[in-house]
């Protein structure tokens, strides 16, 4: 499912951001581009990201 329509990033995307490493919000904006744009995703993009974070 896409994001951030402004990127064009994916929940994939985020995943493998956190299984590559990412352990912030600040990391993951810099892997993908999510939320770099307009901003409207941001919420649901850390929610994506804390989810990864809490299944490693
Ligand atoms: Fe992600 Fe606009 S939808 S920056």
């Amino acid at each position: 499912m896409y994001v951030c329509l402004c990127k064009g990033v994916n929940d994939r995307a985020i995943r493998d951001a956190v299984e590559e490493g990412a352990r912030s919000w600040r990391e993951v904006r810099e892997r993908t581009g999510c939320a770099t744009q307009c901003g409207k995703c941001a919420g649901t993009g850390k929610g994506i990201m804390r989810e990864a974070i809490s299944e490693e």
